[in-house]
């Protein structure tokens, strides 16, 4: 009787972790990519590919979160990510315009496209997971 009393315990904790696992990536999940405000990148890129650009090249490579280039909505709710009002957002744009120059101009790469797997420098080259790259490891 005992044990079965622990064992029940055990297995109503279990099944709260599985529902609470399930609400967090519920949440995570959908998000609607919007193309707004693109200055450098194409205007007809897929949301797929802007949302593996901004998580492993930009987010993972410097060691940030989104909010970390995009403001808030103005309604306090998640982030207005055309919004322009964040100067981190606008350096971005000066890195990812570098980024593609060097590439060009100095390793002779063709069509250089950030996110692209024919970029030989990219954000993590110097980055390295961090915003501030200081030159330690
Ligand atoms: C290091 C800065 C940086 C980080 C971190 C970042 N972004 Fe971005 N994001 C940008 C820049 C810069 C642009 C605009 C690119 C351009 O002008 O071509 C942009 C554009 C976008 C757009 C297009 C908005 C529109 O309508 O024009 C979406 C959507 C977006 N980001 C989502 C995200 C998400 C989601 C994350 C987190 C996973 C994220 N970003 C992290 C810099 C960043
Ligand atoms: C050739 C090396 C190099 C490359 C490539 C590079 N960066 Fe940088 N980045 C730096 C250095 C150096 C700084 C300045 C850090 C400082 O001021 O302490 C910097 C600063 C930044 C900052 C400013 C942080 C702040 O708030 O002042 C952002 C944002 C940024 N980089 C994003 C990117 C993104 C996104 C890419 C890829 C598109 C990229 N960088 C590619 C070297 C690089």
């Amino acid at each position: 009787m005992k044990l079965n009393k622990k064992f029940a315990v055990i297995i109503a904790l279990a099944a709260t972790a599985t529902v609470t696992a399930a609400a967090t990536f519920k949440e995570a999940e959908p998000m609607h990519y919007t193309n707004l405000n693109l200055k450098v990148l194409p205007k007809n890129i897929s949301s797929k590919e802007l949302q593996g650009l901004m998580v492993d090249d930009f987010q993972d490579a410097l060691g940030v979160n989104c909010s970390f280039c995009h403001a808030n909505n103005k309604n306090g709710h998640g982030l207005d990510f055309a919004s322009d009002a964040k100067p981190e957002k606008e350096i971005t744009r000066a890195m990812m315009r570098m980024t593609i120059g060097i590439n060009k101009k100095y390793m002779h790469v063709k069509h250089p496209k950030i996110g692209s797997s024919v970029m030989v420098i990219n954000c993590n080259t110097c980055h390295k997971g961090q915003a501030f790259p200081d030159g330690t490891e």
